[in-house]
């Protein structure tokens, strides 16, 4: 019998190690309080109503992809609604959110377990058709739901997460810093300058990940002021890849005035997008940030919650 079942897949913000994941090092990526549900009902075959807002390109690729992840979940006589809480095209893990919901919920309503490693599978094919060749850090961590040290080595088909636990509450604020182009254009754009200065480019990707293993080491440790150099280190190498700019460097520059222990760009970056800065308390400059006119908001990403 058919039970149909919502399933939730949470937004990501990568607090170290974006871009240089894409060629096999480490990240320390964690989920946000809020994310995409999608919501069932009983149905004649499996279908998704693809909310008005997604038009274009990326409406075409989201059919693709849940015909694909409809396959390999059984088809269930469903169709899905999807709630999203995410601004799209931010670097805050959308389209992974997107693929985690409409697995779980496909694969519940199918009678057959969620188990986060099936969900992140049937979740990477989905991703395959929005960016092509994503690490797959952006759905593992929806998957997952928890902070996750990830990597994928060159040449696997999937990469590998470790479960990184945090003895303090990690508390970040979100800023939008404009529109910026799709992952896609920006990964290509770095792709081109990296197959052109190999060497240099491949000693920046291994700074970056030795600063995301730092980084993960400082989380287990409770030191959120080293959490917070490592940030600030990788937004430098972030911009010394090319992939800052004024909107987003003024932003990084707005959260460590308001008091930031450290601030950096989140995902692809390029010309817009999130940032982020990681805070003890972060309703104070929350507060400040709002009253300067910032599209912000905070969560909680990992650590021990107030009950
Ligand atoms: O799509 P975004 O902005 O969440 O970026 C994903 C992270 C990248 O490292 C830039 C790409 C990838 O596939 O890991």
């Amino acid at each position: 019998m058919i039970v149909p079942q919502p399933g939730f897949g949470p937004g990501k913000v990568i607090l170290l190690g974006e871009h240089a994941v894409v060629y096999g090092h480490p990240a320390l990526a964690a989920p946000l309080e809020w994310g995409v549900v999608a919501r069932p009902l009983l149905s004649d075959r499996t279908s998704l109503v693809v909310p008005d807002e997604i038009r274009g390109k990326s409406r075409a690729a989201l059919k693709r992809a849940f015909a694909v992840a409809a396959k390999r979940c059984g088809s269930p006589p469903v169709t899905l609604f999807l709630e999203s809480d995410l601004p799209v095209s931010m670097g805050l893990g959308s389209s992974a959110a997107v693929g985690v919901a409409c697995a779980r919920s496909l694969l519940l309503s199918a009678g057959r377990s969620a188990e986060p490693e099936e969900v992140a599978r049937i979740a990477l094919e989905m991703e395959k058709e929005f960016h092509g060749t994503p690490s797959g850090v952006d759905h593992t961590t929806s998957a997952v739901g928890q902070l996750i040290e990830f990597r994928r080595k060159p040449g696997a088909p999937a990469g590998k997460a470790r479960v990184v636990s945090s003895p303090k509450p990690l508390k970040v604020v979100i800023a939008l810093a404009g529109t910026r182009p799709s992952t896609r254009v920006t990964v290509q754009g770095l792709r081109e300058r990296a197959a052109r200065w190999p060497e240099r480019y491949e000693r920046i990707f291994q700074e970056i990940g030795r600063v995301a293993l730092e980084g993960a080491r400082s989380v287990e440790a409770g030191d959120l002021d080293a959490l917070g150099d490592a940030m600030n280190v990788n937004q430098g190498l972030l911009s010394a890849l090319q992939l800052s700019s004024s909107s987003i460097e003024e932003m990084v520059q707005r959260l460590r005035a308001a008091g930031a222990l450290g601030a950096k760009l989140t995902g692809a970056g390029g010309d817009g997008g999130a940032v982020i800065g990681l805070f003890a308390n972060p309703k104070r400059a929350l507060a400040t940030l709002r009253r300067q006119g910032v599209h912000c908001f905070d969560s909680q990403v990992a650590g021990p919650r107030a009950k």
